[in-house]
């Protein structure tokens, strides 16, 4: 059972991982406890800035289909197969699948859950927002973005929500030039998100990613000077993700060492963006076309 009493959701049933074509070529982690320590930089050449676009357009492809696709009555397992086939069927490898032992080619966060959501059985309702989250990884690099998208019709309440939540992904993305500090991003998102009085999630932040997963550079969403204080330069590469909830920022883990859901049980969105910074602003990579 997929929601309680009160409409809360709970733990589903997860089936087994999707199978992926011998031919199509694993990050290193996989089949491992944990990634192999990542020791180059976050900034990149032109050639691999492309290998990075192509990965970020195949992810983002594979979340359009999943768009389209959202409806009261689908199960998040059967989004996760859409974004799934979408990616190996581009010849790339559902980054999620078998990193850190995480069973799935992606992530759905339904309502409350704030992140990595793991998707199951649950029947999505009208009225329910769900967040999915794709990365591919394709000739030796990662692209990764997550949308929040409505189910059916939602309140007006999430539907600000959202959209504002889009805001605020966009603001730090604006924010991100040569010279500053990465915690400039923060800021700008903060800042934007308390004139609503949205709780901005802390603890799940930004990351260096392009040829790791995740490479150790760390981009927090709220206001964290003096910390964070690593200086955006040109050919950088990361991602802004910001959680923003209807309460607070506070959060739990459920029992399956994944699911992340606000303490309160207020609702949350997130997007994401993987972005390369240029002399005079941030560049998206992971757009459809
Ligand atoms: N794609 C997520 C991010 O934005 C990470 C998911 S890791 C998983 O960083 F293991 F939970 F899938
Ligand atoms: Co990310
Ligand atoms: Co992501």
């Amino acid at each position: 059972m997929p929601f309680d009493a009160d409409g809360h959701i709970i733990a589903g049933t997860v089936s087994s991982g999707l199978p992926v074509d011998t031919h199509i070529v694993r990050p290193p982690y996989v089949g491992l406890p944990h990634p192999p320590a990542y020791t180059g930089d976050n900034t990149y050449t032109e050639a691999e800035i492309e290998k990075i676009r192509a990965a970020g357009r195949i992810a983002a492809q594979a979340l359009d289909a999943v768009g389209d696709a959202v409806r009261p009555g689908i199960t998040t397992q059967e989004l996760d197969r859409i974004a799934h086939e979408v990616v190996v069927g581009a010849g790339a490898y559902p980054s999620t699948l078998g990193y850190r032992g995480y069973p799935k080619s992606s992530c759905t966060s339904v309502n409350e859950v704030i992140c990595h959501g793991i998707p199951d059985d649950t029947v999505l309702r009208d009225g329910d927002l769900v967040n999915v989250d794709v990365t591919a990884y394709l000739d030796g690099y990662h692209g990764d973005l997550n949308r929040t998208f409505r189910v059916g019709t939602v309140s007006e309440d999430a539907e600000l929500l959202i959209q504002r939540t889009h805001e605020a992904m966009m603001r730090g993305i604006k924010a991100a030039m040569p010279g500053r500090e990465v915690n400039i991003i923060g800021r700008v998102i903060e800042t934007y998100a308390k004139r609503f009085g949205y709780g901005v999630v802390r603890d799940f932040t930004g990351h260096g990613v392009g040829a790791a997963f995740h490479t150790g550079l760390i981009i927090p969403h709220y206001d964290s000077a003096p910390l964070f204080g690593d200086v955006i330069k040109p050919g950088m590469v990361f991602t802004v993700e910001p959680m923003l909830t209807l309460g607070t920022h506070e959060w739990e883990m459920w029992e399956d060492n994944w699911t992340v859901v606000t303490k309160d049980r207020s609702l949350t969105a997130q997007f994401e963006h993987t972005i390369v910074v240029r002399e005079n602003g941030a560049e998206i990579l992971t757009l459809s076309d």
